[in-house]
């Protein structure tokens, strides 16, 4: 059916006729129905609707009730029916060509069409199925007969659409998909149908039917148009045409599958057969849709369009055809709350009950077997690193060593060490062991745990893969079938066996396999039980994303029995405490604060990589301390080696320490030759501030406003940053505070002549106010780019203005470089160099130690003397062996790994690339910075340059779901900051800007 022909004028003359109305008219897309827009003097927009007269009227009035119905309970999630002049929500209207239709008008939704809405995260598509839920929970009290049983898109009538429809399609892909449906709606749909539940559904939930209305913060809201397809079917048709849509676009089909249908069962919960119901049934829906568009594209060949609106579905027709489309049931089951796979007695209770004979001819016990944990924080690098030999060879010695035979991998442990990119998925890796691994000799016999019969015998012959493979198919004393897998095999296995022999329990079935042909790894067994193998024939998941655990640790429990083991705890990897936020909170201050909405636990570092507690790899985007990399080997071996000889204080010579103390210095332009070692920041800051009110016999500060300097008492005092802050006093009458120095929203901007004298000259004004005063003038303190302040870095003549009048008045003046410090600016190995200033005092921490606390103070000799008053100067740990040792190594790695020269390079990179998204994304108001120090300031609108912290936390928890830690920093909390480890690699470079530049587009960050 097409829709009415007819022109915006005639549209215009029957608004006017029917309703009274002479507004705007724009034209709308349509299927069935002539759609216009239409806006109302008072701002307020309409939808006006032609309907064909072929619609029958029952049908249209079913619509309007359900509609109403949808209204009175959901609120305005969907358009409210408007009456004509007469009181009528449907008209009949005559048109100039002789022919007649019906008229409607409705309230018009705001919002996005789903298809053009991004982010399409997860959370979306929940919300998209518990939407849905709610409407088909809503219509389903509403008792009406089918509006439109003819309708091709009805439920009822998929199959044999699909069915009469097969022989239009050519195309391989699509007709191998719509066979491969028709099986599986055969199989496992058709069965079920006369057991479920009908009543009314809207049953077109597609991607511009769903409209999103999309914020910052928060759930998105959702409403639902056209309800032209309104029919009586299975209720849980309403999911399954959802999903359909929900799928297509799709990276990852399962996680969509799994948002979708969780959040439809969470308003309208599905029962264990609509479940199973769903899935064979979302496919006939893609069925239907490839159906149509054949039938369009055999009568108007030379349509193109019609191909190009083929395409999502061929992409996602792409996905799945390296799926089991079977495990989509299993999938739909536990989406919506039930058992992924169908069985009388669990598993579980299974394994427990029944006998088997022990897969390796003896019972593991203590006695004979040793744990290999291979799990995230056990040092998974000592036991699998190196090449495949020496792994072998370093787990026999241990196994032999402690007089054992056999060691054990454990189940449900999470692991790092598949690497190859078959494990990577989605953003994810596969971490979950799903199996138990038995290491022995190579040769070592293993035996069959039940009766069985072998459905794969099969060499999964991929780096880290099975290698050798042998499934079993086992029943169990229920009559129940379950299957078991034995990986990594002795290729001989494979001539000895084929599909279909059967074997008794307690034949020798396989041999371990040795390295490399047993997927190259060292000789060990993997066990694995398997509840279903969803389709799966020659391979079967090991391991599992952590986002889908508990799936699959429902589909493959621990096997613990099959191996003749008694005591599952002794066999259960030490899991991370699940309360250990609740316990953190209780037992640490509550001010210690947590990053992110949801905090995360973080275990291991490596580089630039952070690695979670389920093997999630972030990358980290703002840790400065790990400046040469996470846990850098050379550092972390400069402190194993020294800790193993000596710590101790500074009150004995040791070679490290001077050597160390030289080599700083050496780093500094003259006269800034003395050192004093400390331990961090904040008492680094400290003792620079006692040397310069023991040298100036002065107290008063001038301070940066937002800045902060460490946690101390006096800190406190010279960090507005704090001090303004939440629970502050302000500042004390010896320190004032002058203006940051910003160029982009402070008082003196980019066309201000020379911005960086006048903000000097603000510095000038506070200290000569100082002087003056009773405290007198002891110094001014600044950093040398402004961080807490918003990654701002200072305008030329800043320092030097600056310096030179807080000399003049006999103050000193020191640069806090903790955190800029050591070739992070990428131009100069430290900060206050770029503004061609030398400090009388500098301080150091963070990036120092690469994360061992290490700090320092760098003076001149003068200064230095002047504290030397006679009391001694003592710091129990400050300038210990150790720390030294530790500080030498990372001097060491930035200067043999070449990284200030690489923050230069890639800090430019970013900065461009970064500069050219700020044009096309006014809600980026300005990027700058200097090497690898930067910062990106969102606003509400680039003109007044007003603030927008909801944009900016926005970006970072979009970032944190593709991988990157980022934070916000700056006084309004609206400016990203960019301080990673200096080894950040260029390809995660390019990553993160792709991500950057994605995530800016989004519909949330674009300006109103
Ligand atoms: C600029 C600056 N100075 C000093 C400190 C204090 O260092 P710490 O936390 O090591 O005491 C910090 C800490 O964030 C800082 O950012």
């Amino acid at each position: 059916m097409t829709p009415p022909q007819l022109t915006e004028a005639e549209a215009l003359e029957l608004l006017a006729q029917h309703y009274g109305l002479t507004e705007q008219l724009f034209t709308l897309p349509g299927e069935r129905d002539r759609n216009f827009q239409l806006c109302l003097a008072s701002g307020e927009k309409n939808t006006f609707k032609v309907v064909n007269a072929e619609v029958p009227l029952e049908s249209l009035k079913t619509e309007i009730r359900a509609m109403q119905h949808l209204n009175s309970i959901l609120g305005g999630l969907v358009p409210n029916p408007l009456a004509d002049q007469a009181g009528r929500f449907i008209s009949q209207g005559s048109l100039q060509n002789g022919s007649t239709c019906w008229l409607r008008l409705q309230s018009w939704q705001p919002g996005t069409p789903l298809a053009e809405f991004r982010p399409h995260t997860t959370e979306l598509f929940h919300s998209v199925g518990h939407l849905m839920g709610r409407v088909a929970t809503s219509l389903s009290t509403l008792a009406v007969p089918d509006p439109n049983p003819e309708l091709p898109w009805h439920p009822d009538q998929a199959l044999q659409i699909v069915e009469e429809g097969l022989s239009l399609v050519t195309d391989p892909l699509l007709k191998n998909f719509l066979e491969q449906a028709l099986r599986l709606y055969d199989r496992y749909g058709r069965p079920l149908e006369t057991d479920l539940p009908r009543s009314l559904i809207q049953n077109d939930a597609n991607d511009y039917n769903v409209l999103v209305h999309g914020k910052l913060e928060g759930p998105p809201e959702l409403s639902l148009i056209d309800f032209g397809d309104i029919v009586v079917s299975w209720t849980c048709a309403e999911a399954a045409v959802t999903l359909a849509y929900t799928l297509l676009g799709q990276i990852a089909p399962w996680k969509a599958l799994q948002a979708t249908l969780s959040g439809f069962s969470q308003a309208r919960p599905l029962s264990l057969l609509e479940a199973e119901f769903v899935w064979p049934m979302a496919l006939m829906r893609l069925g239907v849709s490839i159906v149509m568009a054949a039938k369009q594209i055999q009568e108007q060949p030379e349509n193109e369009y019609l191909l190009i609106s083929q395409q999502p579905i061929r992409e996602l027709l792409q996905r799945l055809k390296d799926l089991s489309l079977e495990e989509g049931i299993a999938r739909s089951r536990f989406a919506c709350g039930h058992s992924p796979i169908h069985r009388k007695v669990s598993l579980e209770t299974i394994l427990e009950k029944q006998f088997f004979f022990p897969v390796m001819g003896q019972a593991l016990t203590p006695d004979n077997t040793l744990l290999l944990p291979l799990g995230i924080e056990s040092p998974t690098s000592d036991w699998l690193s190196g090449e495949v030999e020496e792994q072998s060879a370093r787990i026999q010695q241990a196994i032999e060593s402690a007089q054992k035979i056999f060691a054990l991998g454990l189940y449900d442990e999470i692991r790092l060490c598949y690497t190859a990119p078959e494990f990577q998925q989605d953003l994810e890796s596969r971490t979950v062991h799903l199996g138990l691994d038995v290491f022995g000799l190579a040769g070592t016999p293993i035996f069959a745990p039940l009766d069985g019969t072998f459905v794969t015998v099969h060499d999964n012959a991929q780096e880290q893969d099975y290698g050798p493979t042998l499934v079993l198919q086992h029943e169990d004393l229920n009559g129940e079938n379950f299957f078991t897998l034995y990986g990594h095999l002795d290729p001989e296995c494979l001539a000895l066996w084929q599909p279909g022999d059967f074997v008794q329990a307690g034949t020798r079935i396989a041999r371990i396999g040795a390295s490399p042909r047993n997927g190259n790894w060292p000789p060990h067994l993997h066990l694995q039980v398997i509840g279903h193998r969803m389709g799966w024939e020659t391979d079967f998941p090991g391991v599992a994303l952590p986002s889908e655990q508990s799936f699959w640790k429902q589909l493959s429990p621990n096997p613990y029995r099959l191996l003749g083991i008694q005591e599952q705890s002794w066999v259960e990897p030490e899991g991370l405490p699940q309360d250990l936020l609740a316990r953190r909170l209780h037992i640490m201050g509550r001010n210690l604060s947590l990053s992110y909405k949801k905090p995360l636990t973080i275990l291991r570092g490596e580089g630039v990589y952070l690695i979670d507690s389920l093997g999630r790899r972030f990358v980290d985007c703002v840790n400065n301390v790990a400046h040469v990399g996470h846990c850098h080997p050379r550092v972390v071996e400069a402190q194993r080696k020294q800790s193993s000889l000596l710590n101790t204080n500074t009150r004995y010579l040791h070679p490290e320490l001077v050597r160390y103390a030289e080599r700083l210095c050496g780093l500094f332009p003259d006269p800034l030759n003395v050192c004093f070692l400390v331990c961090t920041g904040s008492e680094a800051n400290e003792l620079a501030l006692r040397l310069a009110q023991a040298h100036t016999q002065a107290q008063g500060m001038v301070v940066v406003d937002v800045g902060y300097h460490g946690h101390t008492k006096s800190l406190i005092d010279l960090s507005p940053y704090k001090h303004n802050g939440p629970g502050g006093k302000g500042a004390p009458d010896w320190v004032r505070t002058t203006p940051m120095p910003d160029a982009y929203r402070g008082v003196y901007r980019e066309h201000h002549p020379d911005p960086g004298s006048a903000y000097g000259g603000k510095v000038i004004e506070h200290a000569e106010s100082l002087a003056k005063s009773e405290t007198g003038l002891a110094g001014f303190i600044c950093e040398s780019i402004l961080s807490c302040g918003g990654q701002i870095v200072l305008p030329e003549n800043y320092l030097q203005t600056a310096y030179a009048g807080v000399r003049r008045l006999g103050g000193l003046c020191i640069a806090d470089e903790v955190q800029v410090g050591f070739g992070r600016v990428g131009k100069t190995f430290w900060g206050f160099e770029l503004q061609g200033v030398v400090p009388d005092i500098v301080t150091l921490g963070k990036p120092i130690g690469n994360g061992h606390p290490l700090a320092a103070v760098i003076t001149t000799t003068e200064i230095a003397e002047a504290f030397a008053n006679g009391m001694e100067y003592f710091n129990t740990f400050g300038g210990n062996p150790v720390s030294a040792a530790v500080g030498n190594a990372v001097l060491d790695v930035i200067e043999e790994e070449n990284l200030q020269k690489h923050a230069l390079t890639l800090g430019n990179y970013l900065l461009e690339r970064w500069k050219g998204m700020s044009k096309r994304c006014p809600a980026l108001g300005q990027v700058r910075g200097e090497g690898l120090f930067l910062g990106m300031e969102f606003v509400a609108d680039p003109v007044q340059r007003i603030p927008c912290a909801a944009r900016a936390t926005y970006v970072v928890e979009r970032m944190k779901a593709q991988g990157f830690l980022l934070s916000t920093d700056g006084p309004d909390h609206n400016v990203i900051k960019f301080k990673p480890p200096l080894v950040f690699p260029d390809s995660e470079a390019e990553r993160l800007c792709n991500n950057l530049e994605q995530i800016l587009r989004e519909v949330p960050l674009q300006l109103a």
